[in-house]
């Protein structure tokens, strides 16, 4: 599907020509349980939202941004202001996907009330439709509390790379089977609390079958298995933005050669005076 956008400069709102279906939903994605793989991307700027849009169900505006945007060791040091910024700039460039928002290390985990407050203000300055939080049975109370006040939580099982302090690395889990239990009990915890969608993230390809199995709302994979209810990828990851790629990524392009190669290009034409040419210079009048 190729999408143009005709900017609105009385708004500087890019419209999309054709006009995009209705966004989708919550309900709508609680209900693809067991039915079509739903595809999600993680989104953090405007033109990648326009771009990933109209293919995908969900755009997840992940905290790996941390990482991908700001060259950060992990995604610890994020912060609140930057997902609002970020959420605010997807939410603006979509029009067809279910915009979801990453809770920032720190800003939940406290206490239900201290969720509610940061979830509140995602919610309020980005125009999203959900958050994201990492966690399992400890998370349950807030999920449910949450979900309650009218804010739609995906859950974030297996690997959680908010806790890769108390985890060791970002290693698959799940492959021992106190691992495995746990980490099953904490899906079905946070499904039961109300969470309307989790992503299983690098777990174990038998245990994540499993979670689908058990839990009532969609299972969102990465590092899992193409049994989940939907899949997810760090755009720039299946891009090949970067020189590493991960067991658990495909690469559908090759970005980095692709702007290699053009930078060059450029760098070469300025040194020799080749750009900019005569169509890229003002004529007098
Ligand atoms: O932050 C993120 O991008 C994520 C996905 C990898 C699921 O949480």
């Amino acid at each position: 599907m190729s999408t143009t956008y005709t900017i609105d400069t009385a708004t500087s709102r890019a419209n999309p020509t054709p006009a995009p279906m209705k966004r989708l939903t919550v309900p709508a994605v609680r209900a693809r349980k067991g039915g079509e793989p739903l595809v999600m991307l993680t989104a953090y700027t405007v033109r990648m939202a326009q771009l990933l849009d109209p293919h995908c169900d969900i755009l997840l505006v992940g905290d790996s941004l941390g990482q991908v945007i700001y060259g950060l060791p992990s995604t610890l040091p994020v912060s609140l202001d930057m997902m609002c910024a970020h959420g605010a700039a997807v939410v603006r460039g979509s029009y067809h996907a279910l915009v979801v928002i990453d809770m920032p290390f720190g800003s939940y985990e406290a206490a239900p009330e201290l969720a509610f407050e940061s979830a509140a203000r995602v919610m309020k300055e980005t125009g999203a439709a959900g958050v994201k939080m990492e966690g399992g049975e400890a998370m349950a109370e807030t999920v449910a509390f949450l979900s309650a006040r009218g804010i739609p939580v995906m859950g974030h099982v297996g690997l959680t790379p908010q806790s890769v302090n108390a985890l060791g690395g970002y290693g698959a889990r799940g492959r021992t089977n106190a691992e495995h239990v746990r980490i099953l009990d904490d899906a079905r915890a946070i499904a039961e609390a109300g969470a309307f969608a989790i992503v299983a993230e690098g777990v174990v390809e038998p245990l994540a079958r499993e979670i689908s199995a058990a839990v009532s709302c969609p299972v969102i994979g990465i590092g899992a298995s193409a049994d989940c209810d939907g899949q997810v990828l760090v755009a720039e990851d299946m891009l090949g933005l970067f020189e590493r790629t991960p067991r658990f990524v495909k690469r559908y392009a090759d970005m980095a050669t692709v702007v290699s190669e053009a930078a060059a290009a450029y760098a070469s034409d300025v040194r020799s005076r080749a750009f900019p040419g005569p169509e890229q210079v003002y004529a007098p009048k």
